[in-house]
């Protein structure tokens, strides 16, 4: 699947610049990662393309359907994990939150049960299936939400900073089923890790204050892209006076 954006831009209503024009395009299976300081423009960039947001100005299309006209086209072929973890409902537990979404997309009751239980394994939440959403952890939360999105079967998925939040071996056992997915699924990851974006992603795009400064295969790539060398001075102890 791809996505194009076309001179997209936002303007909150605030006069907020969170996103200058910006032109992007990445043609999956595979993973793309935007990384960025806190207030990059991730997140509005994120939303725009998964139709939870109109831009200010210009466009873009996910899978050949442009998001402003073929908005329910679009919808269709993505699932999102939100930033936010706030989002799983409290009162429902995580084998009901899984399995209502996918009932929402279209699956039976007796298929929904079963890809949720599938997918809330694959993220370790095997023992917590019938446990209450507000008794889990911020970051067990965050897991339900990711198994929604891998559960659903969607083409095309928008994850917002999948693992903040999720400790050391949880995070790798998501990198792990991410990149399994992402041989036939197009992923959007926004994420603060290099690492993460290095290990994971076919291509990686660099954002600072709503601009995009580079767009790059690998991190060697987006280093060789550097415009001004980068130098490093280490100082030694300070010697005894
Ligand atoms: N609803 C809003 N109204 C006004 N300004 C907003 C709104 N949402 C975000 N912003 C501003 O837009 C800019 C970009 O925010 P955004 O959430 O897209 O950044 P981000 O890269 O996702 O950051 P983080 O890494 O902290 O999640 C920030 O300056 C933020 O304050
Ligand atoms: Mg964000």
């Amino acid at each position: 699947m791809e996505i194009e954006t076309f001179s997209l831009s936002k303007t909150y209503d605030n006069g907020k610049q969170a996103l200058r024009p910006i032109d992007i395009s990445f043609r999956g299976p595979g993973i793309f990662s935007i990384i960025g300081l806190n207030g990059a423009g991730k997140t509005t960039l994120v939303r725009i393309l998964a139709t939870q947001l109109t831009p200010t100005s210009g466009t873009a299309t996910v899978g050949g359907f442009d998001i402003l006209r073929d908005t329910p086209r679009v919808r269709e072929i993505i699932a999102c994990v939100p930033q936010e973890a706030r989002a799983v409902p409290p009162w429902l537990t995580p084998l009901q939150t899984v399995s209502s979404y996918l009932m929402w997309r279209g699956y039976t009751y007796r298929e929904s049960r079963q890809m949720a239980l599938e997918a809330l394994g694959r993220v370790g939440l095997s023992d917590e299936v019938r446990v209450k959403n507000r008794m889990l952890s911020g970051g067990m939360k965050r897991k339900v939400l990711v198994a929604c999105a891998i559960a659903s079967e969607a083409e095309v998925l928008f994850l917002d900073e999948p693992t903040t939040g999720l400790d050391h071996i949880s995070r790798k056992d998501l990198w792990s089923i991410l990149r399994d997915i992402s041989r036939e699924r197009t992923i959007v990851l926004t994420t603060h890790y290099l690492d993460e974006a290095e290990s994971l992603s076919r291509s990686i795009a660099v954002m600072s204050h709503g601009r995009l400064l580079a767009l790059g295969g690998s991190m060697d790539d987006l280093r060789s892209m550097m415009k001004h060398p980068v130098s490093i001075r280490v100082y030694g102890p300070p010697r005894p006076r």
